[in-house]
């Protein structure tokens, strides 16, 4: 409930009461009881509230009771979701996800239109965004008008397939930022490469991943990516529109799990976080643990250690004050670098373009020209080097054999 009031807080809204209800079957008429129903009706009008937010799914049947019964604007989780995201959308992509997801969720609420209730009062919460203005078409514009989304973002999903490509192709490593909302990955993000990106004690406040070069590490450039927060039970609908969003996690080579030492509910949290990349297919990739806000919890110090002993690393640091970094960049290197590729090559003179390429990368250590071709010295992480054995006409297959 305490998180829900800062999903509330985060759309704009201020609490002034909240109603608990035990339901063991969900009442088709209203999900909650009759009784619990008139309970809420007579707390909206002794509080004079303007909205209801109900903290699970609704169906719009059971929405549009509640709104006539309390004669209140009602909106369930995914609405208020929805809401926040549609607030917080930056990039191109972001927004036609959100609106796509919007109309989605209203076009089964549209039929009966708003007119039972007073749109100025209730504030626009649940109704702002970029779906907003399709509120009033009929349900065969909103047809028209997801299709015409699908289309595009379809699109955009193909352009952002190929940068993913093209990055692959120059062999850049990625390390993704994943975590709890408000865990600090911004923050962290920004700790890192100096880049100014939107940071706010907001719930959701990222929306949209955004990539960064960063040289900071011993082991070569790396691409850092900062995604959305996870929330738990996300609406399905939203795991679905944000796939893409969440595909550069998917992608990357490492994931950086930021979680917020100082909430109590912390372990939850890393579980949650867990269950949501299962489900997009994220959960076997190498992780460091990054617990996050220590400046918060007393009596903890800055430093690498590994959960139960084993494998994972674990980097206790405060992204705030920058305690602790040093160690996380050796976790990270260690996670990333540990095998590293120190190699000589014997380059027949006929391998320019494998030469160009190894140039291309920044792999080349050291050159001296010969009489049959070049001598060439690498030394490089070995994901760095890895690419390039899918080099066509059996280049790669000789890096390969030559290295390896
Ligand atoms: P979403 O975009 O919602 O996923 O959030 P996020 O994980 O990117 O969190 P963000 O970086 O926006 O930080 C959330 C809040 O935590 C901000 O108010 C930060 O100032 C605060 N914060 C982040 N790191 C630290 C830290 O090390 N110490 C303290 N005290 N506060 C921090």
């Amino acid at each position: 409930m305490e998180e829900f009031g800062e999903l509330a807080r985060s759309a704009g809204a201020s609490v002034v009461g909240s109603l608990n209800a035990r339901v063991e079957r969900p009442n088709p008429r209203y999900f909650i009881g009759t009784g619990k129903a008139e309970e809420l009706k007579a707390q909206k009008q002794a509080l004079d509230a303007d909205l209801i937010l109900v903290n699970h799914a609704l169906s719009p049947v059971q929405e549009r009771n509640l709104e006539q019964l309390t004669e209140c604007r009602v909106v369930d989780r995914t609405g208020l979701i929805l809401d926040i995201f549609a607030q917080r959308a930056r990039s191109h992509e972001g927004k036609l996800q959100v609106e796509l997801a919007q109309l989605k969720h209203m076009s089964t609420r549209l039929v009966r239109g708003w007119t039972h209730l007073e749109r100025q009062r209730g504030g626009a919460i649940g109704l702002r965004g970029p779906g907003e203005t399709q509120l009033e078409l009929d349900r065969r514009l909103l047809g028209d008008r997801v299709k015409q989304l699908q289309k595009r973002m379809k699109k955009v999903e193909t352009q952002r397939t190929q940068a993913r490509r093209a990055r692959q192709r120059n062999a850049l490593p990625i390390v993704a930022l994943v975590g709890y909302t408000n865990a600090g990955k911004s923050t962290l993000f920004n700790a890192l490469t100096g880049a100014t990106v939107y940071v706010a004690d907001q719930l959701f406040a990222t929306l949209d991943p955004t990539m960064r070069r960063f040289d900071g590490l011993d082991c070569g450039p790396i691409v850092l990516a900062d995604t959305v927060g996870f929330i738990r039970d996300l609406p399905h609908d939203l795991v679905a529109a944000f796939r893409s969003t969440l595909a550069e996690a998917r992608d990357a080579d490492l994931l950086l799990h930021v979680i917020d030492a100082s909430d109590p509910e912390r372990d939850q949290h890393i579980a949650d976080v867990e269950t949501v990349l299962v489900e997009i297919g994220a959960d076997d990739l190498p992780q460091v643990l990054v617990y996050n806000k220590i400046d918060l919890v007393e009596g903890t110090t800055p430093r690498l250690d590994r959960v139960d002993g084993g494998e994972l690393p674990r980097a206790w640091v405060s992204a705030l004050s920058r305690a602790g970094i040093d160690g996380l960049l050796r976790a990270i290197e260690e996670r990333l670098g540990s095998q590293r590729v120190r190699a000589e090559l014997h380059l027949p003179a006929a391998s320019g373009r494998l030469r160009a390429r190894l140039h291309a990368q920044g792999l080349v250590a050291d050159e001296r020209a010969d009489e049959a071709g070049w001598r060439i010295r690498i030394d490089a992480p070995l994901a760095l080097v890895e690419p390039l054995f899918g080099l066509p006409d059996g280049d790669g297959d000789w890096l390969r054999a030559k290295v390896c």
